[in-house]
């Protein structure tokens, strides 16, 4: 048992959602947590790319087992600790026009909770509390106009169906090769600081 007492430390989830090992969106990341840890954040982070997430199927199965998703994979330790934590980063470059087939994966599995909260009038969160944080990090290749709108419009709906606020963002056109944010060190900063914000 907690003492109530005693504050307890905020728990960040980092998710990264580029299949692209230590590349841009990784590396801001991976920044952006290096500041929230700084701040005494306990932190877990998960690449998206090496779980086992299958797509929505839409069967609302959810529905009938309470809110729970009736694929049996990575997706429930996630459900999990989305219910859980207190700050969270979702960090996705920009495939045409919108976010990475393996982070929109993640958040289209989120129906589960979406019908927990929407349908059978549940809350997602099981802790009371502060206001739930969460912030989005992306870059994109080109400086196409609107290269954002839809990923920025996917989190937060995302956010907002798991009571997250939409707490900052950082969103970064012209970034392509692996190495190119390697150019751009006031980005990292600001990704670092971003990091250093949720510890608010
Ligand atoms: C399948 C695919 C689709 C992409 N679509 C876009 C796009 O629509 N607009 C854009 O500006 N860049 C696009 N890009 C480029 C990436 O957004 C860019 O390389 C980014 O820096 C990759 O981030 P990462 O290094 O974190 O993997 C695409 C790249 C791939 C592989």
């Amino acid at each position: 048992m907690s003492n109530p007492e005693i504050p307890q430390k905020l728990k960040l989830l980092a998710m990264a959602g580029s299949p692209r090992r230590g590349c841009n969106t990784d590396r801001l990341l991976n920044e952006a947590i290096a500041g929230a840890a700084g701040q005494g954040l306990l932190v877990k982070q998960v690449t998206l790319a090496d779980l086992d997430i299958s797509p929505c199927q839409h069967c609302d199965a959810c529905i009938q087992l309470g809110g729970r998703c009736v694929i049996e994979d990575d997706m429930q330790q996630i459900h999990q600790d989305i219910r859980e934590y207190d700050r969270f980063i979702i960090a996705s470059p920009v495939f045409f026009m919108g976010l990475t087939a393996q982070a929109k994966a993640m958040i289209d599995r989120c129906q589960a909770l979406w019908v927990l909260k929407n349908v059978l009038n549940l809350p997602v969160c099981l802790k009371t509390g502060p206001a739930r944080k969460g912030i989005f990090i992306s870059a994109g290749g080109t400086r196409y106009t609107n290269l954002f709108q839809g990923s920025v419009a996917t989190v937060k709906s995302w956010y907002k169906t798991l009571d997250i606020e939409y707490s900052g963002e950082l969103l970064l056109p012209g970034i392509d090769m692996c190495n190119a944010i390697t150019e751009h060190p006031a980005f990292l900063k600001e990704a670092f600081l971003l990091g250093q914000q949720l510890a608010n």
